[in-house]
């Protein structure tokens, strides 16, 4: 099956909590190394890093077990009240769309020891996590580096003193028709539905870092399970994600999953697209208790963010409505079968003053306006699409 990533312009605010699909497993191969706050291993390395443990209980003393004691009730309470503390990317919670590379939302994560950093496309309809490694066809990185100020990246298990390799008989090995054996690599395809686009490789295992989101921000270091994008095809190749693709979805090996699974997060996470093309992502994050929910539709062999949608309003007209979507951040504009896409486009036109576009061959839209000055803003708050033409798609 071949997971989302679709380009193109446009796309509109979205605010998006997502609660993670069925657990099964996962875990048993991450590995987390637990210190204890005042155990000799954060003792040694508080003292390499300021010469001397400063006010650092000396064990066994009343003091040590005070410490002990409150720093305990610090963490149940927090537990009582809201778990642990939402995490994001140790490189910021910004997303950042960029139209020079298919419109998607991007953002910074910093992955391996010494870390490298990978601009990424943060992709819902998706659920793998990989970047360009070992390349034997991956984005041309000089052409790439005129299009943004980002230097493109490369990682490489070798490199990388944290790298692990992940065997066949790894659990999120699901290409194991493929292996050789038990133990050898574990390869990864993905083919996605833009045209000709794909990436594969091989699984590797490697620190993820993160941040907590409360007042300390301590860096959590989480070991996931990514692609070794050593072959990447199509749009991979120029308009989108030439750095790495960022899979969000359910499935057990995306990021979200891996960190809830490991106990970092509660399975949940949001990512808020403001209009600027300025955005947040949130990785454990519950939302608030006054937000309106919505709930998915689970297919349990491949699950996805699939919504019902009940109503459609256009402006000042509002119509029933009965059919599912995708919540799907790696297309970069919103798609609407018949007969949906005819009540909206027809809702859409009747209420847009301006001259329509002769219909052009090179345009892919139906529905095009010779826009006056300034009723973009009119335009954008009625269906919340800010170019020249209403990105309404048909016969999907
Ligand atoms: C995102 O990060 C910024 C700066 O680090 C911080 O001020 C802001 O509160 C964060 N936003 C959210 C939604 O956590
Ligand atoms: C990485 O190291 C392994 C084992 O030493 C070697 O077989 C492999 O060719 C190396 N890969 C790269 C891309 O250098
Ligand atoms: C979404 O859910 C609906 C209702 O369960 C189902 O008919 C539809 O096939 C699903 N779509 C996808 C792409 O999974």
């Amino acid at each position: 099956m071949a997971s989302a990533l679709l380009l193109l312009p446009v796309l509109s605010a979205a605010f998006l909590i997502v609660a993670l699909g069925p657990r099964g497993g996962g875990a048993s191969t991450l590995r987390l190394d637990i210190h204890h706050r005042f155990s000799a291993t954060v003792r040694r390395w508080v003292e390499s890093r300021s010469g001397a443990a400063v006010g650092w209980p000396e064990r066994g003393t009343v003091e040590y077990y005070e410490a002990l004691a409150s720093h305990d009730r610090a963490i149940r309470g927090r537990a009582l009240s809201d778990a642990p503390p939402p995490i994001t990317f140790s490189e910021g919670n910004a997303t950042l769309r960029i139209s020079s590379l298919g419109f998607l939302h991007y953002a910074m994560v910093s992955v391996g020891t010494p870390s490298v950093t990978f601009l990424v496309a943060l992709d819902t309809g998706s659920d793998l996590f990989w970047v360009p490694c070992d390349c034997l066809s991956c984005a041309p990185s000089a052409s790439m580096n005129q299009r943004t100020d980002f230097e493109f990246s490369m990682y490489s298990p070798n490199m990388s003193l944290t790298s692990q390799k992940v065997p066949c008989n790894n659990n999120l090995c699901e290409l194991q028709s493929e292996c050789s054996g038990a133990t050898s690599l574990c390869p990864y395809k993905v083919a996605y539905v833009s045209a000709d686009t794909s990436s594969s490789g091989t699984l590797v295992e490697d620190i993820l870092y993160l941040m907590t989101e409360d007042a300390r921000s301590e860096v959590v270091e989480a070991r996931i399970v990514f692609g070794c994008g050593q072959v990447q095809t199509g749009s991979f190749l120029d308009v989108a994600a030439p750095n790495g693709l960022f899979g969000l979805g359910m499935e057990k090996i995306s990021v979200p999953s891996i960190l809830a699974n490991s106990g970092f997060t509660s399975d949940s996470f949001s990512i808020c697209f403001g209009r600027d093309g300025i955005g947040r992502i949130s990785f454990g994050d519950r939302g608030s208790s006054d937000q309106k929910e919505t709930p998915f539709s689970v297919n349990k062999v491949h699950p996805t963010y699939n919504i019902s949608i009940v109503g459609i309003s256009v402006g000042s007209t509002a119509t029933k409505a009965d059919f599912s979507a995708l919540v799907d951040t790696g297309t970069s504009f919103t798609y609407f079968a018949d007969p949906a896409y005819t009540q909206i486009s027809g809702a859409f036109h009747a209420q847009v003053q301006d001259k329509r576009y002769v219909p052009d061959s090179r345009i892919p839209f139906e529905y095009c306006y010779y826009m006056r000055y300034g009723s973009d803003k009119v335009m954008s708050s009625s269906l919340g699409i800010s170019s020249l033409c209403s990105a309404l798609y048909t016969n999907l």
